[in-house]
């Protein structure tokens, strides 16, 4: 039996908040896609991600009607506290760059997405599996899977976009003579928690310590994340709540902070490293999000370069589609990749100064505070982080 045949402007494999918001955007100028996803709608919605939205994340969800709920369900956040050499020390964003983020959970992004897309009949075929995409260089590429009542599918289109994520299939599809990838490992990972307990503080907390890093999050009321800084083979199992506690009370207390403790309700271990996948097009093949890059999770930048991504490539794609002309899309790698390895530095710049290294002598730990101490104590240093944090503006 040939495939079922579906044929649409713009194919997208990855269902996840680039996925949906890139065919939330081509929708609203008129253009239709179909996307496909491996995980079930309910798997995505139970993957706990980053929380801080960048002021013009907050605005794209806003501004193009998928939520209503960011501004009043989200919190805003107007700095942040870098914790070392005993005190904390608040980076003021609005004071300095003008600006805030929004502590509103990756999870709530995609509910509002994926809400939205049912909303107005978008296309979207979740729990599908063996996915493949096909003649990418050609004027009609295709993805082909199963969906979820086990009929083989085939899906035509005039580009496609791969906003698969970080095990991406479509970055693969680029002949290894026409890519490039750049890499990099760290000796750690977070044990990241949700805990039932009120916040510890108004703000986000960066924590330095001689154990390692620490980092208290929120999320609701009555509902917080923190993370501390583990080795990456790390067992959750090896981890009561009295440990966990501890570990985490005493990376604070260093910089004279009490956190409030309730039941752990979630934990787990998660994978740093950097990447980035260039060029960002291959042919009528274009990638999005975690497809094409990832940042370790110190700087909350991973959600935020998705959505930026999409943000470019909707436009580019809106005029490639309206002028008939896909040679328009050769600016997007360039456009996207300035603000990927702007974001590449600030991820690895956060997590360099912040975290032990491996091996740490006294000589490296004081050095880290030296420099978290230029960056609190000079102007110009707390504004480049506030203008990183809160996101840089598109450029055009
Ligand atoms: C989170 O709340 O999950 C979070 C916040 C800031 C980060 C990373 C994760 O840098």
């Amino acid at each position: 039996m040939p495939p079922d045949l579906t044929r649409t402007r713009v194919g997208i494999v990855g269902g996840g908040p680039a996925g949906l918001m890139l065919s939330h955007l081509l929708a609203r100028a008129g253009i239709d896609s179909v996307v496909v996803e491996l995980r079930t709608r309910e798997e995505v919605e139970h993957t706990h991600r980053a929380g801080i939205l960048e002021q013009d994340s907050v605005r794209l969800l806003d501004e193009t009607g998928v939520s209503d709920r960011v501004l009043r369900d989200g919190y805003r956040h107007e700095g942040i506290d870098l914790a070392f050499g005993g005190a904390g020390h608040r980076i003021d964003f609005e004071a300095l760059v003008g600006a805030s983020v929004q502590l509103y959970p990756q999870t709530d992004v995609f509910i509002d997405l994926a809400d939205a897309r049912d909303r107005d009949g978008g296309d979207v075929r979740y729990d599908v599996n063996e996915v493949g995409v096909v003649d990418v260089t050609s004027d009609q590429p295709g993805v082909l899977f199963t969906d979820s009542a086990g009929e083989r599918q085939e899906v035509r289109c005039d580009y496609l976009v791969g906003a698969d994520g970080s095990r991406s299939i479509c970055r693969d599809s680029f002949p290894e003579s026409q890519r490039r990838q750049f890499f990099r490992e760290y000796p750690f990972a977070w044990f990241g928690i949700l805990c039932e307990a009120p916040p510890s503080a108004p703000e986000l907390i960066y924590n330095h310590s001689e154990r390692g890093f620490a980092l208290i999050s929120q999320r609701t009321e009555t509902l917080q994340r923190m993370y501390f800084q583990c080795d990456p083979h790390e067992d959750v199992d090896d981890w009561s709540d009295d440990r966990i506690w501890e570990e985490l009370q005493t990376r604070v207390g260093a910089n004279g902070y009490t956190l409030q403790e309730g039941p752990i309700t979630s934990r787990t271990v998660l994978p740093f490293r950097s990447f980035v996948q260039e060029p960002m097009r291959h042919g009528n093949l274009l990638l999005a999000g975690d497809a094409a890059h990832t940042v370790p999770p110190t700087g909350a930048k991973g959600l935020n370069l998705a959505l930026a991504d999409v943000r470019v490539l909707a436009e580019e794609l809106e005029r490639a589609i309206s002028k008939k002309d896909g040679s328009l899309l050769d600016s997007y790698t360039e456009r996207a990749l300035d603000r990927v390895w702007k974001a590449q530095h600030f991820s690895y710049w956060m997590t360099t100064m912040l975290h032990r290294p491996a091996e740490a002598s006294p000589f490296d730990l004081r050095r880290q505070v030296g420099e978290l101490s230029s960056v609190v104590s000079s102007t110009a240093g707390s504004t480049y982080l506030a203008e990183a944090y809160t996101g840089w503006p598109d450029r055009d």
